[in-house]
């Protein structure tokens, strides 16, 4: 049979990939805690319904990127693009809407189908905090706040800037894009042909596009500030002061207006010049409105998800996987003498190394390559003398113990 590849756009975790995304893991798994936010896991598949319309049916992922088919029973299922709208989905589900705020976390696979490239890809992991019910500002700072911490927790901090806009109220987008296809209507022969179809269904995108075409009509283009309403603009005052009293550096983009519909008020995205055009790694806002919108209650949320492949490219420093010992046998003969040794050893929470190899010189080779530093060999003579040979590697020394011995001198 022909090798069958993998899905274009998806790709397997091995090595040092799982040693990346299990450290990504444990240290946000530990931070969601501290800021107080429950995990929250829900299912791949949904109907397509959650993500059509809140989304935004002329957004770049409902109108091309999403993997829905069509179930046995006629309905249309969808594998989840994002984690916002499932989580309130869920949320709506197991009535958590009762008790406010509601704070979520959850971590697992999106499915986009975008033309993959390094950093894009069809299957992708993604982090998501949501804080449900809150319109207090100091909800957005602590959102902003916790997401700085995870990356200088990752080590890639210099590498990062944080960019902040703020979208206004839900009728101040309403007047800007009316002026933004105003606008762009005049430049239909000069902007590109992606651009002049969002002209006037989504021209927000036209703001953040990266073509150069486009990038030229953009200096002129109507700025959002200049549409706020008097409390927007007191909202996102407010939120740069909670920053700047936090020491969180950021820069005011007034072009960012994020990929997905359902944002007004605070945006916000962490950038990096290390991954070429992929470069968010973290994305997020306010979301009034959305929450009504898939049958909840009226209250607001504000939240963020990172890309999880995007973080393991930008760490550069995997610690390898280290085993406390490896267990070497000089002959088939004593397998089953390894094999109870091993077993105990687990039982005394040691992390070891068996390569089935029966060969001393291919075993001690492995585990000069692997720098294990202590090796125990049995041989005929360890078997005979109820004794184990414990050979430290790195100080060239080896010595003859029974088995408590050994414990000790792998503890010590
Ligand atoms: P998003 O900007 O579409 O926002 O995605 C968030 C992050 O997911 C991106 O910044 C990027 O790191 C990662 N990402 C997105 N697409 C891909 C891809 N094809 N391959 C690899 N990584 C990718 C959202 O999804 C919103 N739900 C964020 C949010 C939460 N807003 C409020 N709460």
């Amino acid at each position: 049979m022909n090798k069958i590849p993998p899905l274009r756009g998806t790709h397997d975790f091995i090595g040092k990939d799982i040693i990346f995304y299990n450290e990504i893991k444990k240290i946000i798994s530990e931070m969601a805690t501290q800021y107080d936010f429950n995990e929250i896991i829900t299912p791949i598949l949904e109907y397509n319904e959650l993500f059509t319309k809140p989304l935004g049916e002329n957004s770049d992922v409902v109108l091309k990127e999403m993997y829905s088919f069509e179930d046995r029973n006629k309905s249309l299922i969808t594998l989840r693009p994002e984690y916002t709208t499932p989580m309130i989905r869920a949320a709506i589900t197991n009535s958590l809407f009762n008790k406010l705020p509601v704070k979520l976390f959850g971590l697992g696979p999106m499915f986009r189908r975008e033309r993959p490239q390094k950093g894009r890809y069809r299957q992708f992991n993604q982090i998501n905090f949501e804080i449900f019910g809150s319109s207090d500002s100091i909800s957005d700072a602590e959102l902003i706040i916790l997401a700085n911490n995870f990356i200088k927790k990752l080590k890639i901090e210099n590498k990062t800037t944080l960019y902040l806009n703020s979208l206004g109220d839900l009728n101040t987008l309403k007047k800007y894009k009316h002026e933004l296809t105003t606008y762009y209507s005049k430049y239909k022969k000069e902007l590109s042909s992606e651009s002049v179809l969002k002209i006037d269904t989504n021209p927000l995108r036209i703001l953040d596009s990266k073509d150069s075409k486009d990038l030229k009509i953009n200096i002129n283009a109507p700025i959002i500030s200049n549409f706020y309403s008097s409390s927007a603009n007191r909202i996102f005052e407010n939120i740069k002061e909670l920053l700047s009293k936090s020491n969180i550096n950021f820069q005011i983009d007034k072009n960012l207006v994020r990929g997905l519909d359902y944002y007004c008020h605070t945006v916000f995205e962490f950038k990096t010049n290390s991954l070429g055009s992929q470069d968010t790694i973290i994305g997020g806002g306010r979301y009034d409105g959305l929450i009504e919108k898939l049958g909840g209650p009226k209250i607001p949320g504000v939240g963020w998800a990172s890309g999880i492949e995007r973080l393991m490219m930008m760490m550069n420093k995997a610690k390898d996987i280290s085993h406390d010992v490896q267990v070497v046998v000089i002959d088939e003969l004593f397998k089953h003498q390894a094999f109870d040794l091993i077993i105990k050893l687990r039982e005394n929470n040691f992390k070891v190394k068996f390569d089935y190899k029966y060969n001393l010189k291919k075993s001690l080779s492995l585990a000069n390559e692997l720098k294990i530093k202590n090796v125990i060999i049995i041989g005929e003579d360890e078997v005979k003398n109820s004794y184990f040979t414990l050979k430290d590697l790195k100080a060239k020394k080896q010595i003859k113990v029974n088995f408590d011995e050994l414990i000790l001198n792998l503890n010590s």
